[in-house]
């Protein structure tokens, strides 16, 4: 064994037939039971050594069928923990897939058939994936399986980081048989857990408060977080956790499964007869048929496997520089984001060139950076009900011309940022008029509208092509600097008008499309900064990241809202990939009314923005605003890429919230407390620390002399400020200091 070195092997031994993936922090082994079940042994905390192989437990369970090539009664498939279960074969769990033959039946039975371990990770061609780095590698092991009645092979790659405790899993599917074949249901991976003694972990939403921390303890059943609105949607993440019943934010074990996809997805959990539990996550089957030819592959999108010994700041803590080193791309990747100001909720489509550069001359005194222009630049659009789809400037609202605008906004010293919706078409405008089927329908069915305008059929080359053609005439005329990709409703009727298209493989041609479409983008535009978003938060998955590196979390800025919002979203997202907006009073969305303060505090938790009719503001909230301005240029490293502990949960307070970022070398941290309603007669709130360095002292803004860390996290502090009144927040600057 090394020591102090970084290592990560996978090893097959030969006479136990098992596999070890290793690396310092976790290990996950598989076994070949009978020579050739793959089934699975463990994954959690590192193992030096396995050595209990071929144990799993041979015993007559009464109803559990038997293989017919192992004799006696005492091994089945319905009590097997396993990795990609088959069909109709004595397992009664769910199926990791299936395969629909020409004869119409779906029975299948995958036993092992080679392996190779690899170095490094192959790109997933098309689809968004993890990579390895040079720092940072990673190892392979494919393992392929196969039906040996119908020659389909399917070939499941596990891939473990060196530095992470993170393991990836796909599946790629090929027809080897003599026939084409549909493949009705093709997940990514699938793994047992011999017990079901789990909290469950998801992050349900809805448009207005996406992602909402819910933690139920599993029970009996097969329970499905899902979308069946052609992509991930505000209603779940692409994510589920199970976790030990005792583990906290900060300790216990927990298990964490993201899916890098943006489509619709399917994550299973299934408590079986045997309380074992099945997690299962991929594509969702739902509107899912793939037509299969013979000798030819299809690849699943990947799942990223997470193992948390440290609660669920430990996963967090893992995800967020995971994400940032190896998913994110482009010159953006680890650099400071701008601080900007969006027009949206400041005019919505009422605007004229002199009114944005009035805001814009306003917002860069303020020091804001980058000024986006959102929705109502084009075609006719006054309001929702027109011309997405005809991507040239609005002449009526804009009579110079964008690029005129563009650059008028630069010489303030300002990036300049646009707004684009390139997946939608209006009913009204000039695309559809010209193109009445090149949006997503049922041939012979009336299209559901939905803010009324429909999907553009993104499973078409010459739809996307038409739309990256209208963008890239834009892009190569204007100096943009940012793009807001938006994507406004959810998907009905999915179909294609496209000759000879099966309607089950539309949603997943559509995902490659926009996938296609997106790369050539980034491609072209590296100095672009991407940030995607959908209603807000309806498509912030790690698919998306892969492209484009930020978000814009939620339509909802009210700063209440949003401590929940933002809290759910950093348990998988890193935070320099959180928009996050300060917005005018009354809240938009909640109508509530928070301080300047509060609403710059909350903002600061992620990259820090306006969304406001800069104009209008008094000379005491403009000065105000410089102050955040200044203050959080000076600490967004910290905040967008140092290590963020959530401290306090608003789900659990139901009125606070606290978290903090630290720095790598925990010589400096941003504290933040926030509390929603005032009560009579509180005592002064004490609040502890997360993150420090124990054996480091620290200067506390706004307090005499140097304080221990051990101290702070462990005895804390009382809050000078006091809090008067609802809405308050109190952000504190640690730095380390020599002890007195
Ligand atoms: C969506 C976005 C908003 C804004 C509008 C424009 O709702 O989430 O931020 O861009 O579209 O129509």
């Amino acid at each position: 064994e090394s020591q102090g070195v970084m290592t990560v092997t996978i090893t097959f031994d030969e006479t136990k037939k098992y596999f070890h993936l290793q690396n310092e922090s976790v290990s996950y082994v598989i076994a070949l039971e009978e020579e050739k079940y793959v089934s699975h042994q463990y994954w959690g905390k590192r193992l030096n050594s396995f050595s209990q192989v071929a144990d799993y437990p041979r015993q007559d369970n009464a109803f559990a069928p038997n293989p017919f090539e192992v004799p006696g009664r005492v091994f089945s498939l319905a009590t097997l923990p396993q990795e990609f279960p088959g069909n109709g074969s004595g397992d009664f769990r769910e199926s990791a897939f299936e395969c629909l033959y020409p004869d119409q039946t779906t029975v299948s039975l995958l036993t092992y058939k080679s392996h190779e371990i690899v170095t490094g990770k192959q790109p997933l061609q098309g689809l968004p994936h993890t990579y390895e780095t040079k720092e940072e590698p990673a190892e392979t092991l494919l393992l392929t399986m196969e039906d040996t009645v119908t020659k389909v092979e399917v070939v499941l790659s596990y891939t473990l980081f060196r530095d992470y405790p993170v393991l990836t899993r796909s599946a790629s599917f090929r027809n080897n048989g003599a026939e084409d074949i549909h493949l009705n249901k093709a997940l990514s991976m699938s793994i047992d857990f011999p017990d079901a003694d789990f909290d469950m972990i998801q992050l349900p939403g809805a448009w207005g408060r996406e992602r909402q921390i819910v933690r139920t303890p599993l029970v009996r059943g097969i329970h499905t977080l899902d979308s069946k609105r052609g992509t991930t949607s505000h209603a779940y993440q692409p994510f589920v956790a199970l976790a030990d019943k005792t583990a906290t934010e900060d300790q216990g074990a927990v298990y964490g499964f993201h899916f890098v996809y943006s489509g619709e997805f399917r994550a299973n959990v299934e408590v079986d007869t045997y309380a074992q539990t099945r997690v299962q996550m991929g594509i969702n089957p739902t509107h899912f048929q793939w037509h299969l030819p013979v000798g030819e592959a299809f690849q699943t999108p990947e799942v990223v496997l997470v193992y948390s010994e440290n609660g669920l700041n430990g996963l967090s803590q893992t995800l967020h520089p995971f994400y940032q080193k190896h998913l994110i791309r482009g010159q953006h990747q680890l650099a400071e984001r701008p601080v900007l100001i969006n027009n949206w909720e400041g005019t919505y489509f009422d605007f004229t060139a002199e009114k944005i550069e009035a805001m814009a001359d306003e917002a860069s005194t303020l020091g804001i950076e980058l000024f986006v222009l959102d929705d109502g630049w084009f075609g006719k659009r006054d309001d929702d009900y027109s011309s997405l789809g005809d991507w040239h400037v609005h002449t009526a609202k804009l009579p110079s011309g964008l690029k005129q605008l563009a650059e008028n906004i630069k010489a303030k010293g300002m990036l300049f940022g646009l707004w684009f919706e390139p997946e939608m078409i209006s009913e009204d405008s000039e695309l559809f008029r010209a193109h009445p089927d090149w949006c997503i329908h049922t041939l012979g069915r009336e299209k559901s509208l939905s803010r009324s305008q429909y999907v553009i059929d993104f499973s078409r080359k010459e739809v996307r092509d038409n739309i990256l053609a209208q963008m890239m005439a834009i892009l190569d005329d204007v100096p943009v600097d940012y793009i807001k990709w938006d994507y406004n409703r959810n998907m009905t009727e999915i179909g294609t008008a496209a000759p000879g298209a099966l309607p089950g493989e539309v949603l997943h041609k559509y995902m490659l499309g926009l996938y296609e479409v997106m790369e050539a983008l980034v491609a072209k535009y590296p100095q672009i900064l991407f940030e995607s978003c959908s209603g807000g938060g309806g498509r912030f998955d790690p698919g998306i990241l892969y492209y484009m590196p930020q978000t814009w979390t939620s339509d909802n800025t009210d700063a209440v809202a949003r401590l929940e919002i933002q809290y759910g979203t950093s348990l998988v997202m890193p935070i320099s990939s959180m928009g996050s907006h300060v917005s005018a009073i009354p809240n938009h969305q909640t109508h509530r009314k928070a301080s300047m303060k509060m609403r710059g505090d909350v903002a600061m938790a992620g990259n820090l923005g306006y969304e406001l009719d800069v104009t209008t503001l008094s000379e005491a909230e403009k000065q105000e605003m410089k102050e955040q301005i200044s203050f959080y240029k000076e600490h967004r490293k910290l905040v967008q890429y140092g290590v963020f502990h959530r401290i306090l949960s608003p789900f659990e307070t139901q009125n606070e919230a606290a978290w903090i970022f630290v720095s790598p070398e925990q010589d400096e941290a941003l504290y933040f407390y926030y509390r929603v309603l005032d009560r009579a007669n509180l005592k002064k709130k004490k609040v502890l620390f997360k993150g420090l360095d124990s054996a480091k002292y620290y200067t506390v803004s706004g307090y005499e002399g140097v304080i221990g860390g051990d101290e702070l996290m462990n005895r804390g502090l009382y809050l000078k400020d006091a809090l008067q009144g609802d809405f308050q927040s109190v952000c504190l600057v640690l730095k380390e200091a020599q002890s007195v």
